[in-house]
């Protein structure tokens, strides 16, 4: 049992590690282009490790001291060298299964991708299906109309090129079909209802791929990558998201954090934020292919706003930390489009819900249209001291953290080793804002 203490003021400058889904893209797109590759700030976390250990695996030399946040990756080319089938294990990074298939569907050798826990309850004909599309010989555990982990894949003559319209805005699926069309016959088009994050559009450009994006719409081709020598990882957004919101909630106080990634099309909760009266200021902005800069919070009084379907894949992993925001904001929010965050590591809407109802506040989740779901966060607050559970998810573990410190009361949380998928170092940072 983690015991949550409450904390009245912060002024501190901090340091949050690399990007995750970053990190696991520079491993992959490095372990496609022949030569080595330095990854600095790397995000040393049981997800990513996932990806690290699955590439050595499939014989990809890769240089890793824990604790260096840094990496080396020395590739022979994108066809790895394997001779007979392997069996490999995701654990449980949805990142790392969805990614990594769009590039085993294309080697000259059979896999086993298998997941544990969580991801293996996790749907994943969200990519067997558009990559069965391009002849790719990809099959999970069929259960009533879903597929599952473990995923088989065998060996196929050739891909060709599909123009897909993605179901759901999301950077996994959309980054498993690109990968896999970059060994494609013919070209590929990818369309988004509504833009997720671009990581592997900009990585891939960097290392000189084929690919072009207008809005919504992805155009890619058959490419042969060249690394860059050396990739920076920003400090990861949504890892910063839970301090962000702590120096907005605490009366007097104020967090500084350098280096922050501020890729448009994962600072949503900053701009929603921004609208619900926040003290926010970003300065040093950067011009890498991935944009970054310093963020510097002040305690703010909160108002209630609207947030709309389209604004949530820009934001959501942070959505948890933003019910939190709520529950301290004066009046009401409605969050829409949270379909979506049924199908995490957990149902992320349900386990919200559940903990801040049972420490006093006025939440609730509602169905409509089209199997989407909302919720509504009044402004009252009354805080009982209570047990939270974090039912093993890493963000939803670190928003009660966040919402037990801002409130004037002790709470408890089950468990704060889950934390560890995406954030090793959280209550360490925590622990540091006390002293
Ligand atoms: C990620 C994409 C998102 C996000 C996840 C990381 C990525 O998932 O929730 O934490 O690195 O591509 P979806 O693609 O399922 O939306």
């Amino acid at each position: 049992m983690y015991a949550i203490i409450p904390i009245y003021r912060v002024k501190k400058e901090i340091t949050i590690p690399g990007d995750k889904s970053i990190s696991h893209r520079a491993l992959l797109i490095s372990s496609l282009a022949r030569g080595k590759t330095k990854i600095i700030n790397f995000l040393d976390s049981q997800d990513t490790l996932a990806t690290l250990e699955c590439l050595r695996k499939l014989n990809v030399e890769i240089k890793y001291i824990k604790g260096r946040s840094q990496v080396e990756v020395n590739s022979r080319g994108p066809l790895f060298k394997i001779s007979k089938r392997v069996k490999l294990n995701a654990y449980e990074s949805g990142t790392t299964i969805r990614l990594l298939s769009g590039i085993l569907v294309a080697q000259r050798f059979s896999s086993l991708l298998d997941a544990k826990g969580s991801l293996r309850k996790r749907p994943m004909m969200r990519i067997t299906y558009p990559l069965r599309l391009m002849g790719g010989k990809i099959k999970g555990k069929t259960e009533g109309k879903e597929e599952y982990p473990p995923l088989e894949i065998d060996s196929t003559d050739f891909l060709s090129g599909i123009e897909y319209k993605l179901p759901q805005a999301s950077a996994q699926v959309k980054s498993a079909i690109i990968f896999a069309s970059l060994f494609c016959r013919g070209r590929t088009k990818i369309v988004e209802p509504q833009c997720s994050r671009d990581h592997t559009e900009r990585m891939l450009k960097l290392f000189g791929a084929k690919l072009k994006k207008v809005s919504n719409s992805i155009t890619i081709e058959k490419s042969k990558l060249v690394s860059p020598g050396k990739i920076f990882i920003p400090s990861d957004i949504s890892s910063a998201s839970f301090f962000i919101a702590l120096g907005l909630l605490l009366k007097d106080s104020e967090i500084l954090i350098r280096n922050v990634g501020l890729n448009h099309t994962r600072v949503g909760f900053l701009d929603v934020l921004k609208r619900m009266g926040a003290n926010i200021k970003i300065f040093n902005r950067k011009n890498y292919f991935e944009p970054y800069g310093d963020v510097l919070v002040k305690s703010s009084q909160l108002k209630g706003v609207e947030v709309e379907e389209k604004e949530i894949p820009l934001m959501i992993d942070e959505l948890p930390i933003l019910m939190v925001c709520a529950s301290f904001a004066k009046g009401k929010t409605i969050i829409k489009g949270l379909r979506e965050l049924k199908v995490k590591e957990t149902d992320r809407l349900s386990s919200m819900v559940y903990n801040l109802k049972k420490a006093g506040v006025d939440i609730k989740a509602t169905p409509y249209k089209k199997k989407n779901w909302k919720v509504e966060v009044g402004g009252k607050r009354k805080t009982n001291s209570v047990k939270f559970r974090s039912f093993s998810d890493h963000r939803t573990a670190m928003s009660l953290v966040i919402f037990g410190m801002a409130s004037q009361e002790s709470f408890y949380l089950d468990d704060v080793t889950c934390i560890d998928k995406s954030f090793p170092e959280f209550t360490f940072i925590i622990n540091s804002l006390y002293r």
